[in-house]
């Protein structure tokens, strides 16, 4: 199973800004919708809150250490290797890291993909994207520029490691 991350970064590294996503980009939502669908997804506790619901026609597998915590549609899992042996026993083959930052830090050494959003532009955040680590080599990148709908101009990276 190719083990995936997904995210949107922006030009000082932030990801995130109060719990939510720190920009509206359609672009980036759609993109993100083309690529993770009908796959398995593992995201951190604070992104499903602040998603508040399953992304549909995706395996959404929550992760929490909290044993009571209950997200009606998604799987729950206490470690990222029961997350990624779900996603594995069900024969996935492509299964997408989708943040936040917690889990990104933890799963991305396991990582031979990596979409990346480069959302150009500086904005204000409390979460950062950690080190992607080496090794990585860019295979694709589409530019998409500003309209009314998407405020910055974005990247959509493609990277890949043995
Ligand atoms: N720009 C992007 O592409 C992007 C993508 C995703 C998220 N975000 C942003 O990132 C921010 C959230 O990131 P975050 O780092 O604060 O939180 P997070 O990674 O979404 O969630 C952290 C929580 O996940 C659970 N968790 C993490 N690793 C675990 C493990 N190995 N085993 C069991 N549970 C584990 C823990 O939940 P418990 O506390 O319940 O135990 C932990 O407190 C938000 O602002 C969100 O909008 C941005």
């Amino acid at each position: 199973m190719l083990i995936s991350a997904i995210v949107a970064v922006s030009e000082n590294n932030v990801i995130g800004l109060a719990g939510h996503l720190p920009w509206r980009l359609p672009a980036d939502l759609k993109y993100f919708k083309s690529i993770t669908t009908g796959h398995h997804i593992i995201l951190g506790r604070k992104n499903y809150e602040d998603i508040a619901k399953p992304l549909p026609n995706r395996v959404n597998i929550v992760l929490t250490r909290d044993s009571l915590f209950e997200a009606p549609g998604c799987v729950i899992a206490h470690s990222l290797e029961e997350a990624l042996l779900f996603a594995r026993d069900a024969h996935e083959s492509e299964c997408f890291i989708v943040g936040g930052a917690a889990v990104y830090k933890e799963a991305l050494p396991n990582c031979k993909k990596l979409y990346l959003t480069r959302v150009l532009a500086t904005v204000k955040g409390d979460v950062f994207m950690p080190s992607i680590g080496d090794g990585w080599v860019l295979q694709s990148e589409t530019k998409i520029e500003a309209d009314e709908k998407n405020i910055y101009s974005m990247s959509f990276e493609i990277w890949e490691r043995p």
